[in-house]
């Protein structure tokens, strides 16, 4: 059978911080910042990133070039046994999250709508909140939005991996980078940011709690797109002579920088017109136009951040769903398209619910938590995280000299991290994470 391939290393590069950045950086990672504390979660967060999730995102890379097979069927040929159930388990987290991933993507497209047509300008948080709320729970128009999401989503996934994913994230990811930035400026350069600034990047240790580290491990996993098996299906696309610990390097790199750069367009800003930093999720939707709405050309920057914001779920969007697709077509032998347009059916489907538990379905709870909740944490927070351990164990231990092979591309690039990598593999990365999961329970 013809598989895909990237176009070039660049393409690659660009697909896997596609999937990588997306409102996890920009519309996850702020509140759950403002809400742990600022600078004590931005120190615990990047130092699991860089060590265990590098790890991960490494052994990832690595699993898929081995085996050129989407998850499941990597693990079935590299070892057998009951890996390929990790593989399962991925494929069910890729359903699961997109379909109330997708959800809150909706409202980004319509915030896009809202800001071009003049909806968001105005001034008082109130007001703001209000019609946010009255969005978010209209048991009708999120879920228009959330199944023309999905219609891209499935349109750029059955163009194929060269002409649909890379491309569009060769076009799209620069434009965001640049975009982002220049909120950034703006944002620091308000009166008062400095404030902001200050509770983002100082470190208060005595906020550091299990909590907080638990918080921070579901955020990196979710934010790497680690754990469910994207960066597997990712690297089975890969040619055999790039290096793979530098692009795991630079994707995880580049993911921090845009969570970081997310953190300072939005919690700077969110002291200098002094509101809450511990908003939660609304925090983006109605604190940012509020904040956009009292600057000059507000509607300018409003209109360009959510469109921004779109981008970077659409790139994302397409990774969570090829993992679905890819082991449809390489493990049942389906057609492509046909087998992706049904699959974005059934996650619409799914996510209906997830939309209604902000409106008229809010009452039913299971653990105190709504239906979206409830998919958030059981993906999120159990699933992404174990996938982790189980993929760290599996190089660390079934296959760790083939592993290696495959990291030096067979020699050709020198590994200096090899001992490092096995050891967080082995011991740091399976131990560490089950230790903060079950602290957070
Ligand atoms: N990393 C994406 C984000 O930050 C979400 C995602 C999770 C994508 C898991 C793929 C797999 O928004």
């Amino acid at each position: 059978m013809q598989r895909g391939n990237w176009g070039s290393r660049f393409g690659f590069i660009l697909a896997a911080t596609g999937s990588a950045v997306g409102l996890g950086n920009i519309w996850r990672f702020p509140y759950v910042a403002g809400e742990n504390g600022g600078g004590a979660f931005l120190l615990v967060y990047l130092a699991l990133v860089f060590t265990i999730g590098a790890s991960v995102m490494l052994s990832e890379f690595v699993i898929g070039r081995a085996a050129e097979r989407s998850p499941v069927s990597a693990l079935k040929k590299l070892k057998g046994g009951a890996w390929p159930v990790v593989g399962f388990i991925g494929v069910a987290a890729g359903f699961i999250i997109l379909s109330f991933y997708s959800i809150v993507a909706g409202w980004t497209l319509a915030y896009i709508v809202k800001a071009a047509t003049g909806a968001l300008t105005a001034l008082d948080p109130n007001i703001l909140a209000a019609s946010f709320e009255s969005f978010i729970s209209n048991p009708i128009q999120p879920l228009i939005y959330h199944g023309i999401f999905i219609a891209v989503t499935v349109g750029v996934v059955t163009a194929g991996v060269h002409r649909g994913i890379e491309r569009s994230c060769q076009l799209l990811l620069p434009l965001l980078f640049v975009i982002l930035i220049a909120l950034a400026v703006r944002s620091l350069t308000l009166p008062g940011a400095m404030e902001g600034l200050s509770f983002y990047l100082t470190p208060d240790f005595s906020r550091i709690n299990a909590d907080v580290v638990n918080s921070a491990l579901t955020q990196s996993f979710f934010s790497l797109s680690l754990g469910m098996g994207a960066m597997i299906t990712y690297g089975s696309y890969l040619s055999h002579k790039e290096n793979l610990p530098g692009a795991a390097l630079w994707v995880v790199f580049c993911d921090a920088m845009v969570a970081v750069t997310a953190g300072l367009v939005i919690i700077p800003a969110v002291f200098a017109f002094s509101f809450d930093p511990t908003e939660g999720p609304g925090l983006v939707f109605i604190t940012l136009p509020a904040i956009f709405g009292q600057m000059p050309i507000g509607f300018i920057f409003s209109l360009l951040f959510f469109v921004l914001l779109f981008i970077a779920a659409l790139t994302s969007a397409v990774s969570l769903l090829e993992v679905v697709t890819a082991y449809f077509v390489d493990e049942r032998g389906l057609r492509r398209k046909p087998v992706t347009i049904c699959i974005g059916f059934a996650i619409f489907l799914v996510g209906i619910p997830a939309s209604l538990s902000f409106g008229p379905w809010n009452g039913i709870t299971l653990f105190e938590m709504t239906i979206f909740d409830l998919m958030e944490y059981v993906a999120a927070n159990l699933m992404l995280p174990l996938g982790g351990i189980a993929i760290s164990l599996f190089v660390g231990w079934a296959i760790f000299p083939r592993a290696l092979e495959e990291a030096t591309s067979k020699g050709i690039h020198p590994f200096f991290w090899a001992r490092p990598w096995r050891f967080l593999c082995r011991y740091v990365a399976p131990l560490a994470i089950a230790w903060i999961l079950i602290a957070g329970l």
